[in-house]
């Protein structure tokens, strides 16, 4: 049965590093992490969830969109692992969004984006897939794919003392929903 992993603290140094890529003859190893980061990533209200936050250094990310109490915009994507994902097209036209991280925990800010992204990628099975991505979905991956480069949101903000409380952010979000 899967489990929820454990985070790692904000201050690990495993979020700081260049994961490992994984070679071929090691993806049938890493089939009991993906499960119990497919099965944590829900647990947690995430929408994405990179190794390292859970202390593994592997070029492995999941992504999970769907509306929740964190992400009630989210749209709808079937629940993915992808490993050795490599942004191989980031469109100039980028977008500002808000963004949150489990590893960047009670904080949120507005991170500008590229709206299209092209991302090779290697599936659980180990099959090679090469995928254009747009808006939520792009800025969920380009976020995770900095977590494999030891980076998180907050370094790709034009001012890090833009960062507000998640309690501010969800009434935010509340005033957005009145104005329907
Ligand atoms: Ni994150």
């Amino acid at each position: 049965m899967p489990h929820k992993l454990q985070l790692v603290e904000p201050n690990d140094p495993v979020l700081r590093m260049v994961a490992d890529r994984i070679p071929e003859s090691d993806i049938a190893a890493v089939q009991a992490l993906i499960e119990n980061m497919l099965f944590s990533v829900t647990e947690y209200e995430g929408v994405g969830l990179a190794a390292p936050q859970i202390g593994a250094s592997k070029q492995i990310i999941v992504v999970a969109s769907k509306p929740n109490s964190r992400y009630p915009y989210a749209p709808d994507f079937p629940a993915e692992a992808m490993i050795n994902p490599e942004i191989v097209r980031l469109s100039d036209e980028q977008e500002l969004g808000w963004e949150g991280c489990l590893s960047v925990p009670g904080s949120r800010g507005q991170v500008p984006r590229s709206k299209h992204i092209t991302l090779t990628y290697q599936d659980r099975e180990g099959e090679h897939h090469q995928k254009d991505f747009e808006g939520f979905l792009a800025r969920i991956i380009q976020h995770e794919v900095d977590h494999l480069h030891g980076k998180t949101f907050v370094d790709r903000m034009e001012n890090p003392k833009d960062l507000i409380s998640e309690e501010t952010f969800q009434s935010l979000l509340e005033e957005a929903v009145d104005e329907y």
